[in-house]
C-alpha cells in the first residue's frame, strides 16, 4: 500500500487557510499556491538520491553533494497542475516537464484524455505527478496510468494540495506504488465530484476564470 504523506508544516497550514477563503482574490490565490508548491517541493525532495561531484572552494578541492536534476521530471494534469510549476522549480530548476491533457466528462466525472507530451528518457526519471486537487481520483489513476504504459518512469510520487479520502482511496488501490502527498485532507466530496469544504474549482482560481 502506498503512503499518504500529510505535508502540515505551519507555514504550508497558514497559507493553505488564506487560499481557501471565497474572497482570495486570483493574484494572492496564485502567489500562495506559488509559494506552497515550492515549501511542497522541499518536502517530496527530502529522499531524493545525491550523487558526488568534484568541486574547488577558494581553500582546497572537495567532493560534494548535489541531487541529480535533470533525472527528474515534473509531470502537470492540465490545467491545473501547471499552476504548481513554476513554485516547484525554485527548488529543482533543472527537472523537466511533461504535461498530461484531462477533462473530467461532468456527465460521468470519468477522465478523457486529450494531450500527452513528455521529456526524453522517461524511463530513467523519477516523476512528481501534480495536480492541486485529488478529488474523485479519477484523473489521478488515469495519468499515472498513462505514464505507466507510455514511458515506464523509474518512480512515481503523486503531490496535491487538497485531497478527498475517497480519492486517497482510488488511488491507493489502482496504484500501491505511488506515494500520496498532500497539504490536507478533506471532509467529502459532494455529488459532482467537489472536494468539501475545499477551495473551490483550482483551475478556476487560478487562471481567474469561470
Ligand atoms: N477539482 C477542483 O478544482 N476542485 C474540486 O473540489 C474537485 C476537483
Amino acid at each position: 500500500m502506498s503512503t499518504l504523506h500529510l505535508i502540515d508544516h505551519p507555514l504550508i497550514q497558514h497559507k493553505l487557510t488564506l487560499m481557501r477563503r471565497k474572497e482570495a482574490s486570483t493574484n494572492s490565490f496564485r502567489r500562495m499556491l506559488g509559494e506552497l508548491s515550492t515549501l511542497m517541493a522541499y518536502e517530496l525532495t527530502r529522499d531524493f538520491p545525491l550523487q558526488d561531484i568534484e568541486i574547488e572552494t577558494p581553500m582546497e578541492k572537495m567532493v560534494g553533494k548535489v541531487i541529480d536534476g535533470k533525472k527528474l521530471a515534473l509531470v502537470s494534469i492540465l490545467r491545473a497542475g501547471n499552476g504548481f510549476l513554476d513554485g516547484m522549480l525554485n527548488v529543482v530548476p533543472g527537472a523537466r516537464i511533461g504535461h498530461i491533457g484531462l477533462y473530467r466528462d461532468p456527465e460521468t466525472l470519468k477522465p478523457v484524455e486529450y494531450y500527452f507530451k513528455m521529456p526524453d528518457n522517461m524511463g530513467e526519471r523519477d516523476v512528481i505527478v501534480v495536480d492541486p486537487m485529488l478529488a474523485t481520483g479519477n484523473s489521478a489513476v488515469a495519468a499515472v496510468q498513462q505514464l505507466k504504459d507510455k514511458c515506464a518512469p523509474k518512480s512515481i510520487k503523486f503531490m496535491c494540495l487538497l485531497a478527498a479520502p475517497e480519492g486517497v482511496k482510488t488511488m491507493q488501490a489502482a496504484h500501491p506504488d505511488v506515494d500520496i502527498y498532500t497539504a490536507a485532507v478533506d471532509r467529502e466530496l459532494n455529488d459532482h465530484g467537489y472536494i468539501l469544504p475545499g477551495l473551490g474549482d483550482a483551475g478556476d482560481r487560478i487562471f481567474g476564470t469561470k
